[in-house]
């Protein structure tokens, strides 16, 4: 396989957990075609925050391996990961509210010297992608609106140069609005050449954006298909099904 081809990320048989508690994710195999966008959706619970911990490192993979572009990181630090170029936005807590958007970008660029690419020209492609950023730098991030600031961490993750973005329900407690406006973010993240993943609960929103969606149900893949094959019904009897 010539590296064009290499999927951006490819995990097989993935389990993890927490502590000395039961496996989380539970078996997942998985591929990211380059420059696609794959939703990650499923219940409340059912361990799509732990898939994506684990992918970013934090939590300790018991079983199977993950690699980023075709290089092996099962075992890595958090930090190498993102060396290795795969990029992480949580849940929550994804940027320094009382820090200003400048000083947010600077601290993430500080935290990144070293990775090839990373730097004032970096910032100023990052910044391109986001113009609302651009236009207030000096202002707080706690003072943002909460789609800028999903913007800004987006923008803090981007300044690695990932090959691959994990973003972890970035439309949770947005309204419609801005909703609208964070999937369009993604869309032109994605036409920058990175690819995504993108875990959500608005499944509606992320339909819109993505090439192909997967259902976790229960720390399991459930279901893998084209995006436009969606068929919501088939969608709400997947989320309830029992897994073994
Ligand atoms: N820090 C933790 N320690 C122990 N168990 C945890 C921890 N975080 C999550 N869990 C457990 O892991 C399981 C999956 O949780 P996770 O947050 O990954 O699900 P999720 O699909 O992201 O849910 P949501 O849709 O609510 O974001 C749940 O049973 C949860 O209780
Ligand atoms: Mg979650």
């Amino acid at each position: 396989m010539t590296a064009a081809t290499l999927p951006a990320l490819s995990v097989s048989g993935l389990r993890a957990g927490y502590g000395h508690g039961a496996d989380i994710v539970r078996g997942i195999d998985f591929d990211l075609p380059p420059e696609s966008i794959v939703a990650v959706i499923g219940p409340n619970g059912s361990g799509k925050s732990s898939f994506v911990k684990t992918l970013a490192g934090l939590l300790d993979v018991r079983a199977g391996s993950v690699s980023v572009t075709g290089q092996d990181v099962t075992h890595e630090t958090p930090a190498r990961r993102v060396a290795a170029g795969l990029a992480y936005v949580p849940q929550e807590a994804n940027v320094f509210p009382s820090l200003s958007i400048r000083e947010n970008l600077k601290l993430a660029t500080e935290f990144l010297r070293g990775r090839a690419g990373v730097g004032a020209e970096r910032q100023e492609h990052v910044l391109s992608l986001f113009p609302d950023l651009a236009l207030r730098m000096r202002t707080r991030a706690g003072d943002l609106s909460g789609g800028q600031r999903q913007m800004l961490a987006f923008a803090s993750a981007l300044l690695a140069n990932p090959e691959v973005l994990l973003l972890d329900e970035p439309s949770a407690g947005l309204s419609p609005k801005f909703v609208e406006q964070t999937m369009e973010a993604i869309a032109r993240v994605r036409a920058a050449g990175v690819t995504v993943l993108l875990v959500e609960q608005n499944v509606a929103a992320a339909l819109k954006i993505a090439d192909e969606v997967a259902v976790l149900v229960a720390g399991h893949l459930t279901l893998r298909t084209e995006a436009k094959l969606v068929d919501h019904t088939a969608l709400g009897e997947l989320f309830f099904a029992k897994v073994a």
